[in-house]
């Protein structure tokens, strides 16, 4: 087997090369710098270039523009990298036969608190970031051959500069710094580890369609939080109470809960609870 990760030195990207890895699968990386192929992926030219070279099995596209902020400010560079791309992804998936794997977002659900979504619920846009990463969606499912992944994903970047999630609630804490903590703000969080085992137990099985995979818990930020500083012994003197409602610079969306039955009735297997994906967090942050 052999699979192009796109966005190989990414927060999730980084652990799908790690489990290609170490399951002794042929897996090349693209990113626009210190990959195995370098390259723009709105070079849509050369993306076709470097697929037709490489003739993966599998692709998986874990390229986007994450920060909610740029998409917002920039909506066409949004569009370039999230959306546009996988258009051509998806023709070259179609006329070249590989399997598609399409790295989507749970930031379609808003005013349902902590329900579960699943992968038929409606969907809203709030933001560029939500709408650019649907638009892939659709471009993706244009090839039958491919299957859209819903998630939210935690761990370690290790970037100057672009502290994860993780990484600043961690620096946080280590420092006592003053934190927010937002109640009213869901999500099912799975670390990259445990979501990168799930996805390559699933390939073999050529799965087409959307499918989420995430923690099987939903819990609040401060829920997470807490449990993170619990197992760490830090204090959470410093913090306060907080809504997401607070944060004015972009709409978000906030109800991001997902149901996940779906992918654990393929995988027969449970998906982590929120105390499994925290166990694995603090397992590699001590290794750090
Ligand atoms: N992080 C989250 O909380 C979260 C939650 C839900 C879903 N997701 C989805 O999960 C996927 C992975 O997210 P992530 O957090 O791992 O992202 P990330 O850490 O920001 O990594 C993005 C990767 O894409 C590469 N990249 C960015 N722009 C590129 C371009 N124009 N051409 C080529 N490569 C480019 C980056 O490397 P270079 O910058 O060097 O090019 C990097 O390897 C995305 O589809 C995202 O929408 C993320």
């Amino acid at each position: 087997m052999s699979v192009l990760v796109l966005g190989s030195t990414g927060l999730l990207g980084q652990a799908l090369m790690k489990e290609a890895a170490c399951r002794g699968i042929k897996a090349n990386g693209v990113a626009r710098t210190n990959a195995d192929i370098c390259l723009d992926i709105s070079d849509v030219n050369r993306l076709e270039k470097i697929i037709k070279e490489d003739k993966p099995e599998i692709i998986i596209n874990a390229v986007a523009m994450t920060s909610l902020d740029e998409c917002e400010k920039y909506p066409d560079k949004a569009y370039i990298t999230n959306a546009r791309p996988v258009a051509i992804l998806a023709d070259l998936c179609i006329s070249c036969k590989i399997y598609f794997v399409q790295i989507s977002t749970d930031h379609y659900y808003t005013g349902d608190g902590s329900d579960k979504h699943g992968e038929h619920c409606p969907v809203r846009f709030v933001n560029e970031y939500a709408r650019t990463k649907y638009i892939a969606e659709i471009f993706a499912l244009g090839c039958r051959n491919s299957l859209v992944v819903r998630t939210n994903i935690v761990g370690f970047r290790k970037k100057a500069g672009q502290p994860t999630f993780l990484e600043w609630v961690l620096a946080s804490l280590q420092n006592n710094s003053q934190m927010t903590l937002f109640e009213d703000f869901y999500t099912s969080s799975i670390d990259v580890g445990h979501f990168s085992e799930a996805l390559f137990d699933l390939i073999p099985q050529r799965l087409s369609g959307v499918l989420n995979i995430a923690s099987s818990e939903v819990a609040n930020k401060r829920q997470f939080i807490e449990k993170l500083a619990f197992r760490l012994g830090y204090s959470l003197k410093n913090t306060q109470n907080g809504s997401v409602c607070s944060l004015k610079n972009v709409a978000r969306a906030e109800s991001l809960g997902l149901d996940v039955r779906k992918a654990e009735a393929f995988l027969g297997y449970r998906l982590p609870t929120l105390d499994q994906v925290i166990d694995r967090l603090v397992l590699e942050y001590r290794g750090n």
